[in-house]
Formats: C-alpha cells, sequence, structure tokens
C-alpha cells in the first residue's frame, strides 16, 4: 500500500538552492513593498500626491511579487519569516533614485541569476514566480527612470502635482499608468483583473 513516506519529495541541491533564491526574493519584494510604502508617506507630506501615487502602486506590486513567492515557497517547503529592517526614507527624489537602483538591481541580476538557477529543477512555479516578477519589475525600472529623468530636466512633469491613478495586474505585480492592449503585457492576464491604486 502507499504510503506518504513513498511519495515524499527527495529534496536535491537544485530544490535547495530555488527555495534559498525564494527566500532571498521574498525578502527583497518585502523589503521594497515597506519602503516604496514609506517613501510614499514622504511624497504625500513633500506636496507630490502624484508621485506618492507611483509608489502605492508598486508597493503594491512589491506586494504582489512577494506574495506569489511565498506560495512557492511555503509549498516547497521554505520559510516566509523575514525581519524587515526600517526603511531609510530621503527626500523624494532621492527615494525615486534608490528605488530605481532597487529595481533595476534585481531586473539586470538577481532575478536573470535565479531563473538560470531554476530552470535545472523543471519547476515551473518557481520559473514563473521569478519570471512575472522579472518582466513586472521592469515596468517599475521604466516609470522610475522616465520620472526622474522629466523631473531632472523639466523640475515638473505636471502630474506628479496631483493624485494619480495607476493600474496593477493583480497576477504579476505589472504597474502602469495607461494599458492599452486587451491582456496585462507582462503575464497575459485579463486585463479587467488589474487593481487601480492611487
Ligand atoms: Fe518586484
Ligand atoms: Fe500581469
Amino acid at each position: 500500500m502507499a504510503t506518504d513516506r513513498m511519495f515524499a519529495h527527495v529534496v536535491g541541491v537544485e530544490d535547495l538552492t530555488v527555495i534559498r533564491n525564494l527566500e532571498t526574493a521574498y525578502e527583497e519584494e518585502t523589503k521594497n513593498c515597506a519602503a516604496y510604502k514609506a517613501y510614499a508617506v514622504r511624497a504625500d507630506e513633500e506636496g507630490f500626491p502624484g508621485i506618492a501615487s507611483l509608489f502605492r502602486a508598486t508597493s503594491r506590486a512589491e506586494q504582489i511579487h512577494a506574495g506569489n513567492h511565498g506560495r512557492v515557497l511555503r509549498h516547497m517547503g521554505g520559510s516566509t519569516m523575514t525581519d524587515v529592517p526600517l526603511p531609510r526614507v530621503d527626500g523624494t527624489l532621492e527615494n525615486l533614485k534608490a528605488a530605481l537602483v532597487d529595481q533595476r538591481f534585481e531586473v539586470d541580476y538577481l532575478y536573470p541569476a535565479f531563473l538560470v538557477a531554476a530552470v535545472p529543477l523543471f519547476d515551473s512555479t518557481a520559473i514563473r514566480s521569478f519570471h512575472w516578477a522579472l518582466e513586472a519589475d521592469k515596468s517599475h525600472v521604466r516609470m522610475y527612470s522616465d520620472l526622474i529623468s522629466r523631473v531632472q530636466a523639466n523640475g515638473s512633469t505636471g502630474w506628479e502635482y496631483a493624485p494619480h491613478d495607476f493600474l496593477v495586474c493583480g497576477l504579476c505585480g505589472f504597474a502602469a499608468d495607461t494599458v492599452e492592449s486587451e491582456n496585462c503585457p507582462a503575464c497575459n492576464y485579463f486585463r479587467e483583473k488589474f487593481e487601480i491604486v492611487r
């Protein structure tokens, strides 16, 4: 008769690497979620409610990434216990630059390396979670770098002085102020499932 032991998952080296990487990604996204929430408060205090809306949207997106990684992690027997350090909060332009550095690091190094390590495991859930986070984080890089260059070139973009609606994909965390396509450009999820974050 079949027993639980017969079906017990044998944890190999690749699994452990992917579990550690998921834990790192979970920690990173949880930390970023908290930081962007704090940056939103600072942006409101400094009279930039539109930038506060952008930080709330990206904070929500990072929460979605952490949630996706966390679900895969728990399934693989990893831990989602993490101590989130209090974020360092500067002026809004500095906070935008810090957020851009975080997102570029994730897009250029963290997720590409984690994807390479996850491929031998053939675990589609881990690969999908890293892939969605990578694609969504590219949308954050675009928004942060656009905003920084426009603010630096003109001193203002106009929209940062009024609250602004951003669309965040509830599945992958892709964020934008407008989405033309019928489905999410990053994960193909239904367009009507986007959340509006202001
Ligand atoms: Fe992210
Ligand atoms: Fe998506």
